[in-house]
């Protein structure tokens, strides 16, 4: 059983994407980490996000990279939505998710295009969505937990900037896939968002 969970940022859908697997016993994969890797590599090396060749030069990372703590901080977010615009850059990754949405017994991945381009036949897919100022929120109390001292406003301004550029690009752009249920997790706790996700998922599988 394929699992599709796809969304905007911090609207939940690697919350619900984990404890989808933990519930199916399926392996999972967070696809956004590859495009912070990609990110990543591209700031280390002293390289140009916004130059696609520097950004393919920088796909074949090292799996020890998607441990690093520094994948997950606003910096290598918003840089991962400018590298993952570039054409030649979705297609290095493609791949990869395939291979891991393909195999035996079947996988939950989370991202922005897997219901539409990477397992288009995926046997379930969400389609996680929350107010701006709800997923701004949800970041913000998490990056002060780490530590951060970044403010509200600079975060939601980010969370726009975001969803702009990923919903804006011409290959594979955030949009629902025709057949993916919506997940509105605005006013839901995380044990209620998933409930519903387990709810919908059956609901899909039984068709
Ligand atoms: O967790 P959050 O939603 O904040 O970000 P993420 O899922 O780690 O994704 C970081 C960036 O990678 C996104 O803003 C997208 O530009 C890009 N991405 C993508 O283009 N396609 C995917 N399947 C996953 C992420
Ligand atoms: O993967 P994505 O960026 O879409 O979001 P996430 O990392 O799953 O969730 C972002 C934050 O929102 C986390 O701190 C979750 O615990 C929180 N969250 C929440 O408060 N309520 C929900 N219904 C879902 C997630």
């Amino acid at each position: 059983m394929i699992i599709a969970v796809d969304g905007p940022a911090a609207s939940g859908k690697g919350t619900i994407a984990r404890a989808l697997a933990r519930h199916y016993g399926l392996p999972h994969l967070d696809t956004g980490l590859l495009y912070r890797a990609v990110a990543t590599r591209v700031l280390r090396d002293g390289m140009d996000p916004t130059r696609e060749a520097d950004c393919v030069a920088a796909c074949d990372f090292s799996d020890t990279l998607l441990d690093d703590p520094w994948l997950r901080t606003d910096e290598a977010g918003q840089t991962a939505s400018i590298v993952s615009a570039h054409p030649l850059v979705r297609s290095a990754l493609l791949r990869r998710q395939r291979k891991f949405a393909q195999q035996p017994g079947g996988a939950v991945l989370d991202g922005r295009d897997i219901g539409t381009v990477i397992a288009p036949d995926a046997d379930a897919k969400l389609f996680v969505k929350a107010t701006p100022a709800i997923r701004a929120r949800r970041r913000h109390t998490e990056l002060a937990k780490a530590g951060s001292s970044v403010t509200y406003d600079r975060v939601l301004a980010d969370i726009r900037a975001r969803d702009e550029r990923d919903s804006s690009r011409s290959t594979a752009p955030l949009v629902m896939a025709a057949d993916a249920a919506p997940l509105d997790t605005s006013t839901l706790s995380i044990e209620v968002a998933v409930e519903r996700a387990i709810a919908l998922v059956e609901a899909q599988r039984g068709k």
